[in-house]
């Protein structure tokens, strides 16, 4: 290497292991809440958006807080405020469904929690204008890097939990098992202080959930 280059700046996805033992209890379970396509031929919805206020789904709602809580500390290191989660749904592919390229509004930080993952159905990928050309602009590089890279593939495991900033752009890829991919979805927002009243910026927030 001639340079040492730095990355800042950085857009940070955050996987935890195993947080959960996925059961065949919890899999019929998310198979139980009425879904919808929402007129796409892509993928199944809870039509509960708040799955997790419900009160089978505690235990699964205490391991998410739980990581949110160190994604907090370790990845945010946020003072005076915290995240609550907002929306909550479950998330069923079957074949031929695909995620197409999304984000999440009215969010901060969103996550999924993997329950079925079939066997070469285990990526996420994620979209984002280089850093480096920031506008519209695509250029084929000789060698994809982390600076000139306009998507990404990241590999996960059923148990897994993964947390992202909710505006960047991801999708999942055209999907053809016989067997279906289960996803706990999850929004959040900043609950409490925001910014101080050294300049005008302080911002008092509670999020009903
Ligand atoms: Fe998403």
């Amino acid at each position: 290497m001639i340079f040492d280059t730095h990355s800042i700046f950085s857009i940070p996805i955050s996987i935890k292991h195993s947080v959960l033992n996925i059961n065949n209890e919890l899999i019929n379970l998310s198979k139980s809440f009425e879904s919808d396509t929402l007129n796409n031929e892509y993928n199944k919805f809870s039509k509960n958006y708040y799955v997790l206020n419900d009160v089978r789904l505690n235990y699964v709602k205490n391991v998410i807080e739980t990581s949110l809580k160190e994604y907090e500390k370790e990845v945010m290191s946020l003072k005076d405020c915290q995240l609550k989660i907002t929306n909550s749904w479950f998330s069923i592919t079957e074949s031929g469904g695909s995620h197409p390229t999304h984000n999440h509004p009215n969010s901060i930080i969103s996550g999924c929690l993997y329950l079925k993952l079939p066997k070469n159905h285990n990526t996420i990928n994620f979209h984002h204008t280089p850093q480096i050309y920031k506008g519209n602009i695509t250029i084929e590089p000789l060698n994809y890097n982390q600076f000139n890279s306009d998507s990404y593939t990241m590999s996960v495991l059923e148990g897994d939990i993964i947390f992202f900033p909710s505006w960047l752009n991801h999708s999942v890829n055209y999907f053809d098992s016989n067997e279906e991919r289960i996803v706990l979805g999850f929004n959040t927002f900043i609950d409490g202080n925001l910014g101080n009243d050294t300049w005008p910026t302080k911002l008092s927030l509670k999020v009903k959930t």
